[in-house]
C-alpha cells in the first residue's frame, strides 16, 4: 500500500492556525514589492479565529477562536500595521485561568456538566468589523459588538448601541446604504421560537428603529441583503435541536440539524418601517453569505448568495479547526429573481458553477446594482475537501467573466475587499491578507481591480502570521 508522511498529507494552510496568534503593536511595514497606489489612503480591519487552543486544549470549531483585529493604515508617509486581540471579559478570564473556561459554537463548556448551565457562551468577538466615525465595533452573531478604538484597537467593551436591551445580539452582516448612512442589522435571539430582530441604525450606530418576527423553530441566520427598499432574509432549513444544547449534552454546531423538507423560508421587509411586505417558502438550499441584491427596473428583486445544496459546510468548517479538512462542501455563485409583493421566487439561476464564498460588491454599490461581485474560491483543480479558499475573483455581470488572480502555490487570501479613490471613482483597488504557506508569514496585497490577473501592484510584509480569519471592512481617512 502507498503511504504517505502525516506531515505531507497536512496542507500548510494549518499551519496558520496551529499556533495562537501572536499580537503586535503598531509597526511600519516593509514593502516587498511595487508601491502604494497614492489614492489608497484609509484603513483596512480584518477580524477572525486568533486562538483556537489554551491549556492544550483545541478548541472544536474554527468559529470558537478567539477574534483579534488586524488594521492596516495607508497614510503618506507609508503603511502601519497593528493587531491585537479583542479583550472580552471571556478572554481575560480564561487568561487569569489558564484554560478555557465557556462553551461556544462547537464545544460545550470543559469540566463536570453543570458547568453548561451555569455559564453563557463566551461573546468570541471574531467574525467582522463595522467600522463607525468614533469606533471600531467587533461583531460576533452570537452576542452584543465590542468597540475598539478606531487607532490602537484597545477593546472598550460591549456596547448596546444605545438598543441592544438584555438578550439581543448583533449579527456580523450589517448592511451600509451608501446614499444614507443608514445602517441595517439583526440578531436572533433563542427560544422554542427563535425571534429574529432587526435594527436600523443612523450613521453613528446608534439604534433608532428595531422589530421583532417570530420565526418557526431555531434556525442558522449568518447574513441577509439590502435590495433597493427591502431588507430580504433567506432562512435556510437548519434547525437547532436545542434540548442537547440545554442538557450540555451536545454543542450548538453539533446539534443543528438539516431539515430540507422544510425549504428556504423567505422574509421580505420594507426598510423604512421594517414592517413584513411578505414572506414564502421555496426549494432547500443552504447559504452563509449574501453578495449583493437590488430591485430591477420590472420590481423584481435580485439577491446574489453564495449557495450550498446542504449543511456539509459546517462539518469542513468544523474541521477547519484541527488544521485538516476531509468533507467537500461545494457552493456555487447563485441568482434568485423575486417577486417582494409575494415572496415568490421567479428564477434561480446559477451564475458560475466554481466554488464561491465572501461575495462582496462595492461598498457604494450596496443595496443597488453592482456590475461586478468579487469573492473567494478555489483555484483550478483543488481538492476542495483539503484545502482552504485559495483564490480570489471578480465577477462581470455584464459579460459573465469570471477573472481570478492566481497567487500561487500554498497562498491562502482573505475576503478580497474593495477600495475606491476617494479623488478618482474610475480608479479602485482590491486588497488582501494573504498567509504564505511556503514561507509561514503574512504578507498584504494590493491589486488593479480591473487587473486581478496581473502581478499585485504593491506588497507589503506583515511582522507575524495572520490566521485566516473571516470578515474586514475599508475605512477611508
Ligand atoms: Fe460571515
Amino acid at each position: 500500500m502507498h503511504t504517505v508522511s502525516k506531515k505531507s498529507m497536512n496542507k500548510n494552510w494549518g499551519n496558520a492556525i496551529a499556533q495562537p496568534a501572536k499580537e503586535f503593536p503598531s509597526t511600519q511595514l516593509p514593502i516587498l514589492s511595487g508601491k502604494i497606489p497614492d489614492g489608497l489612503r484609509g484603513t483596512l480591519y480584518r477580524n477572525g479565529p486568533a486562538r483556537l487552543e489554551r491549556g492544550g486544549i483545541r478548541m472544536g470549531h474554527w468559529f470558537d477562536g478567539d477574534g483579534a483585529i488586524l488594521a492596516v493604515n495607508f497614510t503618506d508617509a507609508g503603511a502601519t500595521g497593528v493587531y491585537r486581540y479583542v479583550q472580552t471579559v471571556g478572554y481575560q478570564q480564561e487568561i487569569a485561568a489558564g484554560k478555557l473556561l465557556y462553551g461556544n459554537y462547537g464545544m460545550t463548556a470543559p469540566g463536570p456538566i453543570w458547568n453548561q448551565w451555569r455559564k453563557p457562551l463566551k461573546n468570541a468577538a471574531n467574525t467582522s468589523v463595522l467600522a463607525l466615525p468614533d469606533k471600531l465595533l467587533a461583531l460576533w452573531e452570537g452576542g452584543k459588538p465590542h468597540a475598539l478604538d478606531l487607532q490602537t484597537l484597545e477593546t472598550w467593551g460591549e456596547d448596546d448601541l444605545g438598543g441592544l436591551t438584555e438578550g439581543l445580539s448583533y449579527s456580523a452582516h450589517d448592511k451600509r446604504d451608501p446614499k444614507t448612512g443608514e445602517i441595517f442589522n439583526f440578531g436572533i435571539s433563542p427560544g422554542k421560537n427563535a425571534t429574529l430582530n432587526i435594527y436600523k441604525s443612523d450613521s453613528t450606530g446608534k439604534i433608532n428603529q428595531k422589530a421583532p418576527y417570530k420565526l418557526d423553530g431555531v434556525p442558522l441566520v449568518h447574513d441577509f441583503v439590502l435590495a433597493g427598499q427591502y431588507l430580504v432574509f433567506f432562512v435556510p432549513p437548519v434547525r437547532l435541536n436545542i434540548l442537547p444544547v440545554l442538557l450540555g449534552t451536545s454543542d450548538y454546531g453539533d446539534s443543528l440539524e438539516w431539515q430540507p423538507q422544510l425549504g428556504t423560508q423567505i422574509l421580505v421587509i420594507d426598510r423604512e418601517t421594517l414592517s413584513l411586505v411578505s414572506c414564502g417558502e421555496t426549494e432547500p438550499w443552504y447559504q452563509w453569505h449574501f453578495g449583493n441584491g437590488y430591485a430591477d427596473a420590472s420590481g423584481s428583486v435580485i439577491v446574489d448568495i453564495a449557495r450550498y445544496e446542504d449543511f456539509q459546510t459546517n462539518q469542513y468548517l468544523k474541521e477547519v479547526a484541527t488544521g485538516k479538512t476531509h468533507t467537500a462542501a461545494k457552493s456555487t455563485f447563485s441568482r434568485v429573481h423575486l417577486n417582494p409583493q409575494t415572496s415568490k421566487v421567479i428564477e434561480i439561476q446559477q451564475l458560475s458553477d466554481r466554488h464561491c464564498e465572501f461575495p462582496s460588491v462595492p461598498q457604494q454599490n450596496v443595496g443597488q446594482f453592482s456590475r461586478y461581485t468579487y469573492m473567494s474560491g478555489f483555484r483550478q483543480g483543488t481538492d476542495i475537501s483539503q484545502e482552504l479558499l485559495n483564490a480570489i475573483a471578480r465577477f462581470d455581470h455584464k459579460s459573465q467573466i469570471l477573472t481570478e488572480a492566481d497567487l500561487g502555490e500554498n497562498r491562502y487570501p482573505s475576503e478580497p475587499i474593495h477600495v475606491q479613490d476617494a479623488q478618482n471613482p474610475q480608479q479602485s483597488w482590491v486588497v488582501i491578507v494573504v498567509y504564505d504557506g511556503n514561507s509561514d508569514s503574512s504578507e498584504v496585497w494590493i491589486f488593479d481591480s480591473d487587473r486581478l490577473d496581473a502581478e499585485p501592484i504593491c506588497k507589503l510584509r506583515l511582522p507575524s502570521v495572520i490566521p485566516h480569519g473571516f470578515h474586514g471592512t475599508w475605512k477611508g481617512a
